[in-house]
Parts: structure tokens; C-alpha cells; sequence
């Protein structure tokens, strides 16, 4: 376990210095989600600026009878990324005869709080955790014969934080690990007004600020590094030809910074780029997973902000 650990630290670390070396210099998002930046998360889903987490759980509340028909009584349901499982209670209400929940997550002590909680508010469900980065290849339950069919459910619209290759590489492996018959239940972010996307990226209490430059404190405990985050600023912006939301730190001198013992040069106005947040017109949506899925319903709020989108395997 020991050792595991360290793999994983010095895999981070790998990444980290070598995106830092980069031209352009990047980070990787999933490093945000330390236990400060999923609090700061969690606090950014509650903002009025950002639109995704509301509208979405409306959209499931509002559609909530037509959904659980689709999942079906019997099911096994398997949740990407389940963190505090929040928007499956509304599932978990409606589906009392669910063969089994099957929550992936790879914060394995929060998962199992999460779990003991769930047990006691819904004692006639199966809860079987499954603690795996749910990004590379996982292992299901051997459930064989015991459930209906299997209903990947992957919301908050996670798919638009990899580039459309990862999405794919991502779905080719999902199929894999699937039964032929199974079905996902996904948000999907869609593309709309440009100063409405960039609003729920620069809040006005500035907390998508803390949470990109929580990034740098990480480094700076883990890795011995000593950025100094005044040093650098917040930037968010709406990239139209790309269809995505990019997040930035920029900074604001010139500048050297230690990661680790390397030594990281910054000019003035130069940008580490640590987010992608794709946003989809249901078309492109379409085509991106036609591959693998086919579009069986989708659901959405009245603005077209965002959708909830049945997929079956082909
Ligand atoms: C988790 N993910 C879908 C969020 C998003 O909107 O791309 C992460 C986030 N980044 C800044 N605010 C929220």
C-alpha cells in the first residue's frame, strides 16, 4: 500500500513537471480535486453565476418519473465519479427494486462515509463500492444473472473536462467494461451565449479563482514548491473555435518558481493552462460518442442550458 502511494505521488509529480516544461505550460485538471478544491467545488456548485449543477439536477427532478423508466426496475447503476452521490438520491427514491448501486470513486475513505450513510437511508438497495480511478480501466461486480441491465450514470457534465480523443479513448474503454446491453444516463453541458459560459467561470466572490490557484498550494505542499499565488492571476474565457471554456494562471511578473528541486521559469503575461470545460451543441454530442452509443432520449431545461442524455451501447 506503502508503495502505492508513492507510484502515485511520483506519477502526479511526473506529470506535474512535465506539463510545467511545456510550451505552453499546462496542468492537469484532475490534480484541482485535492480536499480543499473539492470543498471549493462543492461551494462553486452552489454559486448563482454557475448554472451547471442547478440546471441539471432540475432537469432530473423535473423528468424524474420518465428517467427512472428508462433505467428500469432491476438495474444495476453504476455512478462515475460518485463523490456525495447527491443527484442519485432522486434516483434511489424512484428505484426501490435497483438490483444494485454501484458507486466509483477514487477517494476511497469519503466513498465509504458516503456509503454507510446511503445503507441507511435506502436498507433495501444493494450499495457496492467500487474504489477506482474510473478514468483508466475499472473492474465491475461479477453480479452475473442478478440484475437486469447494467446504467452507467455520469452527470455534472464531467465528459466536457477531457478533449474530445480522451472522451472517445474514454467511452471505447466504458464500452469495455459494460455489458452489450447497457445504457448511460450523462450530462452534457451545452453550447450557448458566450458571456453566460464565461460568468459561471469568473464568479463574482471569486471562488473559481481560489479553486484554480488552489492548484499551486497543492504543489506547493506536496511537492515542496513555492509558487506564490499573488503572484499569479485567475483567467477564464470562452475559446469559440475550440467549443470550450479554458482556465488559465497567469503570471503577473516575470518570474522563477521551484517544483521538486526544478527550477520553473515564467515571463511576464505567460500562462499555465490547468482546465478544459467542453461545451457540446447536441449534434456534435452525437457524433462524438457514435462510435459506441446511440442517442436514445434526451432531456433539457427550458433555456437549453444544459441536457440529460440516455445512450445505449451499439
Ligand atoms: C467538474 N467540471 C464539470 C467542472 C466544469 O464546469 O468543467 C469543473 C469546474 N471548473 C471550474 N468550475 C467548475
Amino acid at each position: 500500500m506503502g508503495n502505492q502511494v508513492k507510484a502515485s505521488e511520483q506519477s502526479m509529480l511526473d506529470e506535474v513537471l512535465d506539463g510545467l516544461q511545456k510550451s505552453p505550460k499546462q496542468l492537469p485538471a484532475k490534480y484541482f480535486y485535492d480536499e480543499r478544491g473539492s470543498e471549493l467545488f462543492e461551494q462553486i456548485t452552489y454559486l448563482d453565476e454557475y448554472y451547471p449543477t442547478r440546471t441539471e439536477r432540475l432537469i432530473l427532478q423535473q423528468n424524474i418519473n420518465e428517467i427512472a423508466d428508462v433505467v428500469g426496475p432491476g438495474a444495476m447503476l453504476i455512478e462515475l465519479g460518485s463523490g456525495s452521490s447527491s443527484k442519485t438520491r432522486f434516483l434511489l427514491e424512484k428505484l426501490p427494486s435497483l438490483a444494485a448501486y454501484v458507486p466509483v470513486d477514487i477517494s476511497e475513505e469519503y466513498l465509504l462515509k458516503v456509503v454507510n450513510q446511503l445503507r441507511m437511508e435506502y436498507p433495501k438497495i444493494s450499495i457496492i463500492p467500487v474504489f477506482a480511478d474510473y478514468t483508466s480501466s475499472f473492474e465491475l461486480p461479477n453480479m452475473s444473472g442478478s440484475y437486469q441491465k447494467q446504467v452507467v450514470f455520469f452527470p455534472g457534465s464531467t465528459i466536457g473536462n477531457f478533449r474530445p480523443p480522451m472522451a472517445q479513448s474514454f467511452l471505447d474503454m466504458l464500452a469495455s467494461v459494460t455489458d452489450d446491453q447497457s445504457g448511460m444516463l450523462i450530462g452534457v453541458d451545452l453550447k450557448k451565449d458566450k458571456a453566460v459560459l464565461e460568468n459561471a467561470y469568473n464568479d463574482e466572490q471569486g471562488l473559481t479563482a481560489q479553486f484554480n490557484k488552489n492548484m499551486l498550494v497543492r504543489l506547493n505542499r506536496e511537492f515542496d514548491a513555492n509558487f506564490d499565488v499573488d503572484r499569479f492571476d485567475h483567467r477564464a474565457f470562452y475559446n469559440e473555435q475550440k467549443g470550450r471554456i479554458e482556465m488559465h494562471l497567469v503570471s503577473r511578473e516575470q518570474q522563477t518558481v521551484t517544483v521538486a528541486g526544478e527550477e520553473i521559469d515564467f515571463e511576464e503575461g505567460e500562462s499555465i493552462h490547468t482546465e478544459n470545460s467542453y461545451k457540446y451543441s447536441l449534434d456534435e454530442f452525437q457524433e462524438l460518442v457514435s462510435d459506441w452509443y446511440s442517442v436514445e432520449k434526451i432531456w433539457t431545461d427550458d433555456k437549453n442550458y444544459f441536457s440529460l442524455q440516455y445512450l445505449t451501447k451499439k
